[in-house]
């Protein structure tokens, strides 16, 4: 087979975003080869972000990453998930990896900012790789026939093969190139809000989710560093109330923010009174509208989107972090197969068709979803609660678990299994030695 142009160390790919996924792709392409930079807009890695876990293909991605026991390693040492009525009393129990691939707290549990970093380590000791933070494309000048050119926030204008575009969810980049043509925000009608708070004996090893009445729940969770994870979430129950939300989501006045927290949840028993208290002292309030991106094509010419950026498919699905991946490791996979004088279209166009089917399967959440979980009515909280609490006494696989987690079924036979419906390629220039 003759050699491939990333072989050759003739690929030149620009990433824009050094989150999940751009690390991930970055590590695969320096493996076969190719030369890459990687953007990333803050000074230095984001530490933030809450509980994500890794699942199905996601998990073999990491494994050929030789990073699998580093994760392992930064687990958040949750034991499991209860239910807790309004004084704190469980009435519902799922220990640790019971529902099977809907599990509720799966082996693999890791903060966000711990696998940013483990990935970033991994990626930055590879020949051919350079990241570059506190750096943004400023535009892009030209995404022309043979090759691409981006002014950067330094001021240079660079030139590259590829520049790929995984800079998130609201990624600027993919407005300027992209336009809003074919673009599709999917609002689920749900916001959420959660930061760090200090550990007290309340907290213990579970993470404890509460329903409270009119639609709210607040979850904590504990994590590795000692100190425990909360977070707020509503389905808004009436115009006015979806538009308080909606514009505090879209601001970045996080004292707006944390007023609505706190007038829309400070009548809750439990422990929400001090999550409350404590929101000032946290410097890492993060406030989402949950709200899915699809785009109709994930390229134009040499430009391509990867991980949220082209499908972010909400914390509901539980998969965001396994699709970055996923979708990595495919794209770097069908770069590298690219012959000289080949035009990095077609690698994008086959990333497209073959991971478009499982990106759509996996964001196909059911429109009920939120609500359910939110249930509005005293009664129908009641109906929710009790069935929670029948599905952890009667059933290991229940169906509350798997509407929590994700849709599909992710079986972990001895923890590595591909899901994918396509069989899972092996890309030669992959295969190590
Ligand atoms: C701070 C933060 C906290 C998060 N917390 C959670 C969470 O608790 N639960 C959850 O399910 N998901 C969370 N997410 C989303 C989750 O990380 C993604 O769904 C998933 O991992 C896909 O990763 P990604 O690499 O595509 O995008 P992201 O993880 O969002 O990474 C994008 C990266 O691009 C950088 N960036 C943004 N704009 C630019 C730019 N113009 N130029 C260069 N770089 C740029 C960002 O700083 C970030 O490092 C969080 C994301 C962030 C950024
Ligand atoms: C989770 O992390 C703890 C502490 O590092 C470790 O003792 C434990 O074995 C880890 N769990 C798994 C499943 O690897």
């Amino acid at each position: 087979m003759a050699s491939s142009l990333a072989a050759q160390g003739g690929l030149r790919v620009l990433v824009s975003g050094a989150g999940i996924a751009g690390p991930t792709l970055a590590w695969f392409l320096a493996r076969s080869g190719a030369r890459v930079t990687v953007l990333e807009r803050a000074s230095d890695l984001l530490a933030q972000g809450q509980n994500i876990d890794l699942r199905g293909t996601a998990l073999n991605v990491v494994h050929q990453m030789g990073v699998l026991d580093a994760i392992r390693a930064c687990n958040t040492t949750e034991k499991g998930t209860e239910f807790v009525d309004d004084r704190g009393r469980p009435f519902a129990t799922f220990a640790l990896g019971e529902g099977g691939g809907g599990a509720l707290t799966t082996e693999y549990e890791i903060l966000r900012g711990d696998l940013a970093h483990i990935l970033y380590k991994a990626a930055e000791s590879q020949p051919g790789v350079d990241f570059r933070f506190g750096t943004t494309i400023e535009r892009v000048v030209e995404n022309g026939e043979s090759a691409v050119r981006v002014e950067l926030s330094s001021g240079e204008e660079v030139e590259y093969d590829v520049l790929v575009l995984a800079d998130g969810q609201w990624s600027k980049m993919r407005k300027q190139v992209f336009g809003t043509e074919g673009l599709e925000v999917v609002d689920k009608n749900c916001y959420v809000g959660y930061y760090t708070v200090p550990r007290t004996s309340e907290d213990g090893e579970m993470s404890c989710i509460h329903i409270a009445p009119r639609s709210r729940v607040v979850l904590t969770r504990p994590d590795n560093h000692g100190t425990t994870r909360a977070s707020f979430s509503i389905v808004p129950n009436d115009a006015a109330q979806k538009e308080a939300w909606e514009r505090a989501s879209r601001s970045r006045d996080r004292k707006l923010q944390m007023d609505l927290l706190r007038s829309e949840f400070g009548d809750i028993g439990w422990k929400a009174p001090r999550l409350l208290r404590e929101m000032d002292a946290a410097d890492d309030l993060y406030f989402q509208g949950v709200q899915q991106i699809r785009l109709a094509k994930w390229y134009k010419n040499r430009v391509v989107c990867l991980g949220d950026t082209a499908y972010a498919p909400t914390p509901l699905t539980g998969m965001g972090t396994s699709l970055a991946i996923d979708g990595a490791y495919l794209l770097a996979g069908h770069l590298s197969q690219l012959q000289p004088g080949q035009h990095p279209a077609t690698a994008f166009q086959a990333y497209d068709e073959q991971f478009r089917p499982f990106v759509s399967k996996t964001q196909a959440i059911p429109f009920f979803v939120p609500r359910i979980l939110h249930p509005q009515a005293a009664w129908s909280r009641w109906i929710v609660q009790t069935l929670i609490a029948t599905a952890a006494r009667v059933s290991r696989l229940s169906w509350i678990t798997k509407l929590f987690a994700t849709n599909k079924p992710t079986t972990l036979s001895d923890g590595l299994v591909a899901e994918l419906d396509a069989p899972f390629p092996s890309f030669p220039a992959f295969r190590r030695s």
